[in-house]
C-alpha cells in the first residue's frame, strides 16, 4: 500500500460515478481529484460532494482509466471496493495533456492544486460568465482572452461597454514570457467613437437588413405599413444623396410614406447620431478582415441607442454570412445591455433576438458567444440554456446560485455553493472547456486594464 493511500473504500456500480460510504478517515473535499485503485486498475476521479452527515459520504465522477502512464478518458469501469488516493501533480499534467488543456489561466484551489488550464478548442461552444459587481469578471475575462489570443488563431470580437479592453493591444511593462511575446505579435484593432486618433466605431445603415433598419427607426411593418414600405425603396436616396439632403429630399417627395419617413428621421434625430459610417470604415468591414481581436468600445457614444446599432449591425452581418463558416468568438461584457429579458425597445429586442438565434444555431457556423454579467436572471433564458461552459465568480445571492444550478447541471452544486466565499479573482470553471470542474485563483493580467475602479478622493 502506498504511503499516501487514504484508508477509505470507494465503489462504483455504473462505471461512471462512484461513492464512498464512510469518508470519516479522510479530509478529501468536493472538487478534489483522486485516484481510485482496485487491484492494479487505477482510475482518475473527481469528488463532487462531501455530505455533512456522520459519517460523511463522498460522491463523484470517474474521469478515465490510468494505464501505463496514460489516461484514457473514453473508458472507465465499475468496481466493488477500491482504495482512494489523492491525485498528484503528475496525474494532473496527464489530465491536461490528454484533454488538450493548454491555456494557463491561474492556479487551482482544489487539490492537488497546480496550474489551472482551459481547453482552447472548446471555446467552440457558448460560455456564460457570472459574478457580482467587483468579483473580478472583467479582469479575469481579460486573462482568458490574453491566453486565447496568445495561443490560438481564433478571432475575437469584444463588445466592451466600459472601455475596459481598449488597451488589450498593449503589454504591461512587467509582462514577460512566451504568452507576452506572442501577444505583442497579434493584430488587435480598437474601434472607438469620438476618440481623437483612434479608429472610428461606426455602423453602415444601408448595409443593415430591412428589419433592423425598421428597428432603428421604430417603424412597425403593420402599424406603420406605408413608412415601412417606403423604407424598402429608399436605398438609392440614402446611398446617393448628400447626408444633409436626405431629409429634405424625402420630405419633398410626393410619396406620403417617404414624407412621413422624413419626419420620423428628423424627430428621432437619427441622422445626427455619430454612429453612421458614411465615407468611413464600418465595424463590420473591419471584422470582415478577421483581425486577431476587434474591440468595440461601445461606451463612448452620446446615446445608448447607438451602442445597440453597432451591436446589431455586427451581429446581423455575422449571421447573414454564417454559411461562410469563419469562426469568431463574440465576447460580450455586461451582456445584460444586449441580452436582458426585460429590454423592450425595438432596437434592443432586435439585438436580443439575434443573440438568441446565434445562441441556438450559431455554434455549427462558428459563431460562439461568451457572455458576462452579474446575475443569471439578467440574460434571456434562451441564451443561457445554450451555454456549455460556465465561469462563476463571487456571487452572494442564494436565489441566483440556485438558478445557476438549474442551468448548469455539469457544475457540482457544492462548488457552486462556495461562490459566496470566493475572494476577488477566484472563480469556478465548469463545462467542456475545463478538464474537470475546478476552483481557480486567476493569474495576473499581461495587458493593462482600460477603465479601472474610481477611488474615493481623500483629504
Ligand atoms: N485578479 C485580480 N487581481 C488584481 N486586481 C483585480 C483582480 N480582479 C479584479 N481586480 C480589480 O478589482 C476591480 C474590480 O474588478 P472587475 O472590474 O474585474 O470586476 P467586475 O466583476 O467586472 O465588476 P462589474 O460587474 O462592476 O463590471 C478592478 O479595479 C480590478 O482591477
Ligand atoms: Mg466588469
Amino acid at each position: 500500500m502506498r504511503a499516501d493511500t487514504i484508508d477509505t473504500l470507494a465503489r462504483s456500480d455504473d462505471g461512471r460515478s462512484f461513492s464512498v460510504a464512510d469518508a470519516a478517515g479522510t479530509p478529501v473535499v468536493a472538487g478534489s481529484l483522486v485516484v481510485v485503485a482496485d487491484g492494479d486498475a487505477r482510475q482518475l476521479a473527481l469528488v463532487e460532494s462531501r455530505s455533512e452527515t456522520e459519517p460523511p459520504v463522498l460522491r463523484g465522477r470517474l474521469l478515465g482509466e490510468l494505464v501505463e502512464g496514460r489516461l484514457d478518458t473514453r473508458r472507465s469501469h465499475p468496481f466493488g471496493e477500491a482504495r482512494l488516493e489523492p491525485a498528484d501533480l503528475d496525474t494532473l499534467d496527464l489530465l491536461h495533456d490528454t484533454t488538450g488543456a493548454r491555456l494557463e489561466v491561474g492556479t487551482a484551489l482544489t487539490p492537488p492544486g497546480g496550474p489551472a488550464r482551459l481547453l482552447a478548442h472548446r471555446f467552440n461552444r457558448h460560455t456564460f460568465w457570472c459574478g457580482q459587481s467587483g468579483s473580478g469578471k472583467t479582469y479575469a475575462l481579460g486573462v482568458v482572452l490574453e491566453q486565447l489570443l496568445a495561443n490560438t488563431a481564433l478571432p475575437i470580437v469584444i463588445f466592451d461597454p466600459n472601455s475596459d479592453f481598449v488597451r488589450i493591444g498593449e503589454l504591461d511593462p512587467a509582462a514577460s514570457g512566451p504568452a507576452a511575446e506572442a501577444l505583442a505579435q497579434r493584430d488587435i484593432r480598437v474601434l472607438r467613437p469620438n476618440v481623437e486618433g483612434a479608429e472610428p466605431l461606426r455602423a453602415r445603415f444601408t448595409a443593415m437588413p430591412i428589419a433592423s433598419k425598421a428597428a432603428v427607426l421604430r417603424v412597425d411593418p403593420v402599424a406603420d405599413r406605408e413608412e415601412f414600405n417606403s423604407l424598402l425603396h429608399v436605398r438609392e436616396v440614402l446611398e446617393s444623396t448628400e447626408f444633409e439632403q436626405i431629409i429634405p429630399q424625402l420630405r419633398d417627395s410626393d410619396d406620403s410614406g417617404r414624407h412621413r419617413l422624413a419626419l420620423r428621421l428628423e424627430n428621432l434625430g437619427v441622422l445626427d447620431w455619430e454612429v453612421w459610417a458614411g465615407e468611413r470604415t464600418a465595424a463590420t468591414e473591419v471584422i470582415d478582415q478577421r483581425p486577431d481581436a476587434t474591440v468595440l468600445d461601445l461606451g463612448g457614444f452620446s446615446t445608448p441607442e447607438q451602442q445597440l446599432v453597432v451591436a446589431l449591425s455586427v451581429l446581423d452581418e455575422l449571421w447573414e454570412r454564417r454559411e461562410e463558416r469563419r469562426p469568431v468568438l463574440l465576447v460580450i461584457d455586461e451582456a445584460h445591455n444586449l441580452a436582458s429579458p426585460t429590454l423592450d425597445s425595438a432596437l434592443a429586442v432586435a439585438v436580443r433576438e439575434r443573440l438568441i438565434q446565434i445562441a441556438a444555431e450559431g455554434r455549427k457556423f462558428g459563431l460562439w458567444l461568451l457572455l458576462s454579467t452579474q446575475r443569471p436572471s439578467k440574460i434571456h433564458p434562451g441564451i443561457i440554456s445554450q451555454c456549455d461552459n460556465l465561469t462563476l465568480m463571487k456571487m452572494s445571492s442564494p436565489i441566483d446560485l440556485v438558478e445557476l444550478g438549474t442551468y448548469f447541471g455539469y457544475a457540482p452544486a457544492e462548488l457552486i455553493g462556495r461562490s459566496p466565499w470566493f475572494r476577488q479573482g477566484e472563480a469556478l470553471f465548469a463545462g467542456g472547456f475545463v478538464p474537470a470542474p475546478t476552483l481557480v485563483k486567476m493569474n495576473a493580467r499581461l495587458t493593462p486594464e482600460g477603465g479601472s475602479d474610481v477611488g474615493v478622493p481623500m483629504r
